[in-house]
């Protein structure tokens, strides 16, 4: 088709998109050129500010290594990695939901750790954390042999991923669920943690006057044969950023049971001081069991990085 006006491009390219053998792929380009053409006449999209998007697009890319992800960062911080979680979990966006996005900082392997077991690898600060982390199914019945990952960032804000300063896989470990569908881990109590912004999404947060940071949690993802891989994070009720969160995570089901406790035993006898616990119950749902694809891979190298962080204005 000769194109003769804005108005002819839209069909030009449906047509086109309509050859697609695939259907899925047919019914996803349709509707994604239909919106992207339709936002650009919406607001009267510039020559100049196409070319920015485009500029932004690729150092997006550009600044994606083994270590880093600035395309997760990107979807978290335009919330869509949480429509996209909550559309395709509790029951296709039902229900209320355990289900939380994955975030950038998932790596593939963390070691195989006993019930109970600590994560923490290296010397790291902080109070510890004795987790109780139940895993159900829909009709409340116990899944015994589901096979848990747990990672946190230190409370210096760093994944160790990040930092070269922290042991290989610190706070990173591997659980599986005992015949109670039950698994305990120990750790420290998590703290919030500014996010990555000398890239697009910095440049972004600063534009529109957000702060960068993202409210303590513990992340969790969940896997056995016959259920969807069920991907979490339990926050800290208390944290000053809950209804702010960068990556808008947050969600009601997710505000964690975290207890602080003095002067009582540990379940630890080198516990001396305050520590915290933390049960959570978790519920999983009938259906494939695959992981994502690690957004990260390996270890920053060098020096530990400096972590800026952006006032909420
Ligand atoms: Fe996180």
């Amino acid at each position: 088709m000769i194109i003769q006006t804005q108005e002819d491009v839209t069909p030009a390219v449906l047509a086109e998109v309509a050859r697609a053998g695939d259907p899925r792929l047919r019914e996803i380009l349709t509707a994604f050129v239909k919106h992207l053409h339709a936002f650009a006449r919406e607001v009267r999209l510039t020559e100049e500010e196409f070319r920015r998007a485009a500029d932004i697009i690729a150092e997006l890319g550009q600044r994606t290594t083994a270590s880093h992800n600035e395309v997760v960062l990107m979807a978290g911080s335009l919330g869509f990695s949480t429509l996209v979680c909550l559309l395709n979990n509790g029951n296709d966006g039902q229900t209320e939901t355990t289900a939380n996005l994955l975030g950038p900082f998932w790596r593939l392997g963390s070691p195989h750790t006993e019930d109970g077991g600590s994560i923490v690898r290296s010397p790291t600060p902080g109070e510890p954390l004795f987790g109780t982390v139940h895993v159900r199914d829909q009709e409340g019945q116990p899944v015994a042999g589901a096979e848990v990952d747990v990672w946190h960032s230190s409370t210096e804000g760093f994944y160790e991923n990040q930092d070269p300063g922290q042991a290989d896989m610190n706070l990173r470990g591997t659980f599986v669920t005992e015949a109670s569908g039950t698994f305990h881990f120990r750790s420290i109590k998590p703290a919030g943690y500014p996010i990555p912004v000398d890239g697009p999404v910095g440049e972004l947060l600063r534009a529109l006057g957000r702060h960068n940071m993202r409210p303590a949690h513990v992340h969790f993802l969940i896997r056995k044969p016959g259920f969807k891989t069920h991907i979490s994070q339990v926050y800290v009720p208390d944290d000053p950023n809950l209804e702010t969160d960068v990556q808008f995570g947050v969600t009601r089901a997710l505000l964690g049971d975290y207890v602080r406790h003095e002067g009582e035993p540990a379940p630890a006898p080198d516990v001396t001081g305050p520590w915290y616990s933390l049960e959570h119950t978790f519920v999983i749902e009938p259906g494939k069991s695959a992981l994502p694809r690690p957004p990260v891979t390996g270890k920053a190298e060098g020096a530990r990085p400096e972590l800026a962080v952006l006032e909420r204005r």
